[in-house]
Formats: C-alpha cells, sequence, structure tokens
C-alpha cells in the first residue's frame, strides 16, 4: 500500500493522544517472584512515547512477564510501574503509595493495548463485534460511532470483507489482523506486541508483519513488542533491549545490537537466533 493511500493517513484514524517525545512507560526497581524463582530482578527501563521498542532474550527471561505487568495481569513484588506518569498499580494517597483502586487501573491501563500469541479473539462474536465491543461497553462510543471506526480500521489490516465472519472461519493470519485492530480500536497509546506471529503457518507470518510495519511507519503509535523475528525487530525498532536473568544487559539502536553487541551474552544468543 501506498503512503499516500494509506486510510491511517486519511482518516487520522490512528491520531493518538500527542506524541510529545516524553517518558510513556517508566518500571522502576521493579522485582516479579513465582515462587523461588526471581524473574525479574530490580528492573529499570523506560519507553519514550513515540518510540518502537523491542525487547529480545531468551526463553524464560521475564519477556512476557513484562507485557503482563503493563497490562495488569500479574503484579510487582516490589517497585513501580508508571504509564504516561501516572503509576499503575499503586496511587499517592496523603504523600504515600498504596495499593491502586479498581477504577485507577482501569484509567491507566486504558492507555494500553495487547496483542497476544494466541490472538484471544472473543470466539461467539463476529469479526465487526470483536472489535466494536470494548469501545461501545469501555469507551462508551455510540454503535455507530464504533462500527464506523471498526470499518477503518479493518480497512488497515486488509479484512474488510470478513467483518461478517467468525473468528474460527479465519486463517491464523487473518484473525491476529484482526487482533490488531480490535487492540487499536481502544485508541491505546501504547500497543503490546507478544510474539504475534509465532503461532502462524510461516506462510501467514509475512502479511501480519507487513501490518505492523506499516502501523510503525504511518503512525505515531507506541509499541512495545517482543519477536523473535529479527528482521522484523531490525526494520522497526528506535531501540532494541537485550534482556537475560530478569534484567536489561545490553541496549541501543538495532544496528548497534544486531551488528555490534559489546556483550557476550548478546552475541550468544544472536547467533542461536538469527
Ligand atoms: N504464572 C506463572 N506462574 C509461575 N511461573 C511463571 C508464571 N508465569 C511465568 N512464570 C515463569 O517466569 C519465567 C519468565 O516467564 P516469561 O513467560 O515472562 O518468559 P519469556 O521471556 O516470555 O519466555 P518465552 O520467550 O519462552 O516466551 C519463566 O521461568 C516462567 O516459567
Ligand atoms: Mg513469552
Amino acid at each position: 500500500m501506498s503512503a499516500d493511500t494509506h486510510p491511517a493517513e486519511n482518516t487520522g484514524l490512528l491520531a493518538n493522544p500527542p506524541v510529545d517525545g516524553s517518558e510513556l512507560i517508566r518500571f522502576d526497581q521493579v522485582t516479579k517472584r513465582f515462587g523461588d524463582n526471581t524473574v525479574l530482578d530490580r528492573l529499570d527501563f523506560s519507553v519514550d512515547s513515540g518510540k518502537h521498542v523491542t525487547l529480545i532474550g531468551p526463553s524464560g527471561s521475564g519477556k512476557t512477564t513484562i507485557l503482563r505487568l503493563l497490562m495488569t495481569l500479574t503484579e510487582p513484588d516490589e517497585g513501580t510501574i508508571r504509564v504516561g506518569g501516572e503509576l499503575l498499580t499503586h496511587e499517592e494517597r496523603n504523600g504515600k503509595l498504596v495499593r491502586a483502586g479498581e477504577k485507577h487501573v482501569r484509567e491507566v491501563r486504558k492507555n494500553i493495548g495487547m496483542v497476544f500469541q494466541q490472538f484471544n479473539l472473543f470466539p461467539n462474536m463476529k469479526v465487526l463485534r470483536n472489535i466494536t465491543e470494548a469501545p461501545v461497553t469501555v469507551l462508551g462510543l455510540s454503535k455507530d460511532e464504533a462500527e464506523e471506526r471498526a470499518r477503518e480500521l479493518l480497512e488497515l489490516v486488509g479484512l474488510t470483507e470478513h467483518l461478517d465472519k467468525y473468528p474460527t472461519q479465519l486463517s491464523g493470519g487473518q484473525q491476529q489482523r484482526v487482533a490488531i485492530a480490535r487492540a487499536l480500536a481502544m485508541r491505546p497509546q501504547v500497543l503490546l506486541l507478544d510474539e504475534v506471529t509465532s503461532a502462524l503457518d510461516p506462510e501467514l507470518v509475512v502479511g501480519v508483519l507487513d501490518v505492523l510495519r506499516d502501523i510503525a511507519r504511518t503512525t505515531d503509535i507506541t509499541m512495545l513488542c517482543v519477536t523473535h523475528e529479527m528482521s522484523f525487530a531490525r526494520d522497526i525498532s528506535d531501540q532494541v533491549l537485550m534482556f537475560d536473568s530478569g534484567r536489561v544487559i545490553e541496549s541501543g539502536p538495532p544496528e548497534k545490537i544486531f551488528s555490534e553487541p559489546e556483550k557476550e551474552r548478546t552475541r550468544e544468543f544472536l547467533k542461536a537466533v538469527l
């Protein structure tokens, strides 16, 4: 699709809250344990708004855990997470940090959209309704407004003709593109992508990555990706974080991390996956 015909540009479809380059996500000394297993160990990292950041690292190193913490699907044992300057799981009351109430968490989380490896579409809803459901129930959009936006997003992901189907009537690649449209329908400031092509047959991977490349190129949405698709990571990332044993051990622009990594552990990892 050429840039001048891109639906996102023509309609302001992805005109999410303005990007000013400030810090959108911040982890401060975040520790997460499962029993004796310390998965994240006083982790510090941040993502500036409008940037595309990719997390790489060995299996079990905690990449999914980071995204799940941001989605409040799990909670940190120690440390704090901020989104757009707001504490995610805590609130300040009378100068003290206390655990946040459900309303506060919902407000902050509204800024975050996530696409999972296994699509997680609502199986009992047709494609269009999968996309309109949350904007209507959570954001309070009218059905018409939500449908108009859903149709534009389906055009963006190349699925206009499938809006009346159920998820099981679609290929995995098509389902994943619906999941991307569904996440974007909430106009999040940041899109979290967790190995979104790893459950797909190889010939379906390209279509999904092309849609994501398009979104990265033509919108100013912030992206935090976990991926094993190194050429995709190289293409879209402003910054790559190499992650091991619960910490960021090295970070930098993709040309540096992929071509001249400083750490032996990064070299070893890249040798195994490239
Ligand atoms: N709900 C859970 N209960 C217990 N242990 C968990 C849970 N979720 C994750 N873990 C453990 O936390 C560690 C990190 O898991 P995580 O899924 O974040 O890794 P990952 O980097 O995403 O790995 P992969 O590349 O294989 O997806 C692993 O040792 C995992 O077994
Ligand atoms: Mg994972």
